[in-house]
């Protein structure tokens, strides 16, 4: 009986993985999709017929800017491309907030619930449009009060609670600028990024809830405020009321600030390029690069994408069970839904606490009809096994959704299967922290292959280059995107030349995403992870060179060279190699001393799972470590020519190792 399981799998995932089968989403869910929709108003027949279209990337983004957004004054022109800046919807005035919130007050959309919250606890809590833009105008005028300005930094350090996109919109709409820390970062982390974007104020809450515990995130602020020079006020949510350490001169109860604060705030007209966030991202070096994103096109992008992609209509419950303190809480769960009126599920706690099927649980619950998760929290729930699923009847579903790694065909067949009991298309997303949006994703209309995320969104020109930049077919080659997009990146805070380097030197003006692909006979694309030295961590991106800054900054470590292995759960772990400083004993200890080191300095998800000591690490001659050859000696593979090593018997260190 086994064995037959195992062999029906085996042949189901065989017959998938065959790239001429194809999956095509039901008939109801095509004819009635909003894409379909808008291609009929446009005379538009099929799918192909569109991408063509939408080559004309002004036409396309012009003309589906109508749908989502409501400028203050219109635009001049669509687009101004001086490689590398794009200016998207130029001379409009606009503030996302206007359309996020300002215009569903008055309608009948004000009474609509925004955001269903489900505390890990179980408690809950319901907050309609209304409520949510009297709490944003509160919030944003007692910002004004203490003295923030258009322009002006504020750190937010919240769990995923509403009052993260409160904060979020509160900046946004007084014309300041939010950079928003993922809660899981340390308190090291969080002085890093205030600092290199000088933050005036930091919000904050006293704790929450993780697994059963909570987390203190006043006295991690504490500690990150202690060399923060440009910080004047730190605001506290109380969210479960524990005890916290307090500095009577900087900090401030959240409650008491607003409570008489008026439940009207004139919205900043803004121009549609000035920014809208920062948010910190790992790149190859080991300082996080504060990519920056605008007001108008990022409000074209995100809705758009949203509205097309995951088919968002009135009667839709959205789930996007990602953390807002990435770019997919950002986009997915605050801008984008908020500015089509969708209602969304905001979940705080871990998704299998207190037992693996809590999120089936919360599907049940509140009827969602669309979820959109990672990879990663799907081979969590596949270990927990089917009978956690079965329990429950997730007949709510239409659509789902993946992101942030690719997606294995096991993962893609056992959520299709369980989860979307064969009824659900699987939209897999592919986009980054600098795209903003989907670049490449299927529509509800496209035929889907598991395991690729099909083709680029309409309006969206990739494609795979070798290295002298010619397209290739059927071969793995650097992803880039050649025309500029809506939502795309403005650049690095404070950091022109990093930007400039990063994504345009490679091919003149041809942004390189960073990616491995392959591009089929069918123009689908197939990612295959990074192409440069950044990891991904359960669908979370950790520069090697941040993690072996950390561990360098131990007093016991000489050197480090940190490399991504395979891993069943998290796509990939992190594995350090160690040279201690002369006269150091290597021990059990210290590796649990070192492990415990980089969750401090940079949060626990980027605890190294293994750390081995070694006497020296592979170099080049000009003493470049070469983490591409120990990785391949690590993994058993073929390390190829090492000639040109300063230290070829290093590469032996490492087999001996580990
Ligand atoms: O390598 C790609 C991977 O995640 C990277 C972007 O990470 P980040 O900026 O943190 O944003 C994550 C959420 C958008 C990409 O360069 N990635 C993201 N989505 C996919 C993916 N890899 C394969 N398939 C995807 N759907």
């Amino acid at each position: 009986m086994v064995i037959e399981m195992a062999e029906e799998k085996k042949d189901t995932i065989a017959v998938l993985l065959e790239e001429k089968r194809l999956f095509h989403p039901p008939e109801d869910i095509v004819e009635n999709s909003n894409v379909k929709k808008w291609m009929n108003e446009h005379g538009i027949e099929t799918y192909e017929e569109l991408l063509e279209k939408a080559k004309d990337i002004e036409w396309f983004w012009g003309e589906v800017s109508k749908d989502v957004v409501n400028w203050y004054e219109p635009p001049k022109k669509i687009l101004e491309w001086k490689p590398p800046y794009a200016e998207w919807f130029v001379g409009a005035k606009y503030n996302i907030v206007h359309d996020a919130l300002d215009k569903h007050i008055g309608t009948p959309r004000e009474n609509k619930v925004a955001y269903y919250f489900e505390g890990e606890p179980g408690d809950t809590r319901k907050l309609t449009y209304k409520d949510l833009y009297v709490r944003v105008n509160k919030l944003a005028n007692a910002l004004k009060d203490l003295g923030v300005k258009k322009g002006d930094r504020v750190g937010i350090y919240l769990p995923m609670i509403p009052e993260l996109p409160i904060a979020m919109l509160a900046c946004a709409k007084i014309g300041a600028i939010h950079s928003v820390v993922f809660s899981g970062f340390s308190a090291l982390a969080l002085r890093e990024r205030i600092n290199d974007c000088g933050a005036k104020v930091v919000i904050t809450c006293d704790s929450f809830y993780r697994r059963g515990k909570k987390v203190p995130l006043k006295k991690q602020t504490d500690e990150a405020l202690k060399e923060a020079p440009s910080v004047e006020h730190c605001i506290v949510y109380r969210r479960t009321g524990d005890e916290v350490p307090w500095n009577k001169e900087r900090d401030l109860w959240w409650d008491d600030l607003i409570k008489d604060k008026p439940e009207e705030c004139e919205t900043e007209k803004m121009d549609a390029n000035d920014p809208l966030f920062i948010l910190y991202t790992s790149g190859t070096t080991g300082k996080p690069k504060g990519v920056v994103h605008r007001h108008g096109g990022y409000a074209v992008g995100v809705a758009t994408t949203l509205k097309w992609v995951f088919d968002i209509k009135d009667d839709d419950i959205w789930w996007c069970a990602a953390d807002i303190g990435w770019i997919t809480g950002h986009s997915y769960i605050v801008y984008g839904p908020l500015i089509l009126g969708a209602t969304s599920v905001i979940y705080e706690g871990a998704p299998d606490y207190p037992k693996p099927d809590r999120w089936w649980e919360i599907i049940d619950k509140y009827k969602v009809t669309i979820l959109y998760t990672s990879p990663t929290s799907i081979r969590l729930f596949m270990k927990y096994g089917e009978e956690w699923v079965k329990k429950h009847d997730l007949s709510s579903l239409r659509l789902l959704g993946s992101v942030g790694e690719p997606i294995n065909p096991e993962a893609w067949i056992w959520y299709y299967k369980n989860i979307g009991k064969e009824r659900c298309p699987i939209m897999d997303t592919w986009w980054q922290t600098e795209t903003g949006q989907f670049m490449i994703a299927p529509l509800p209309i496209t035929p889907l292959k598991p395991g690729s995320a099909t083709k680029p969104f309409p309006g969206i020109q990739a494609e795979v280059f070798d290295a002298e930049g010619k397209p290739i077919k059927n071969a793995g080659g650097n992803l880039v995107i050649l025309k500029p997009w809506p939502a795309m990146l403005k650049g690095f805070y404070g950091d022109p030349e990093r930007y400039k380097q990063t994504y345009w030197s490679r091919y003149p003006n041809v942004y390189l995403a960073g990616d491995v692909a392959r591009k089929d006979d069918d123009g689908y694309f197939w990612l295959q992870g990074r192409a440069d030295d950044v990891l991904n961590v359960s669908g979370h991106r950790i520069g090697n060179s941040e993690v072996e800054s950390a561990l360098v900054s131990h007093p016991k470590v000489a050197e480090a060279a940190v490399i991504g292995k395979p891993h069943e759960l998290k796509g990939e772990c992190i594995v350090a190699y160690v040279v201690l400083k002369e006269g150091v004993e290597p021990s059990k200890q210290l590796k649990e001393e070192l492990r415990e080191h980089v969750a401090i300095q940079m949060g626990k998800i980027a605890r190294p799972d293994e750390v081995w000591f070694v006497k020296d690490l592979p170099k080049t001659r000009s003493g470049k470590i070469m983490r591409r050859v120990i990785r391949a000696k690590a993994l058993g593979q073929d390390v190829g020519d090492t000639s040109t090593l300063a230290n070829p018997e290093a590469v032996e260190e490492i087999a001996r190792a580990t």
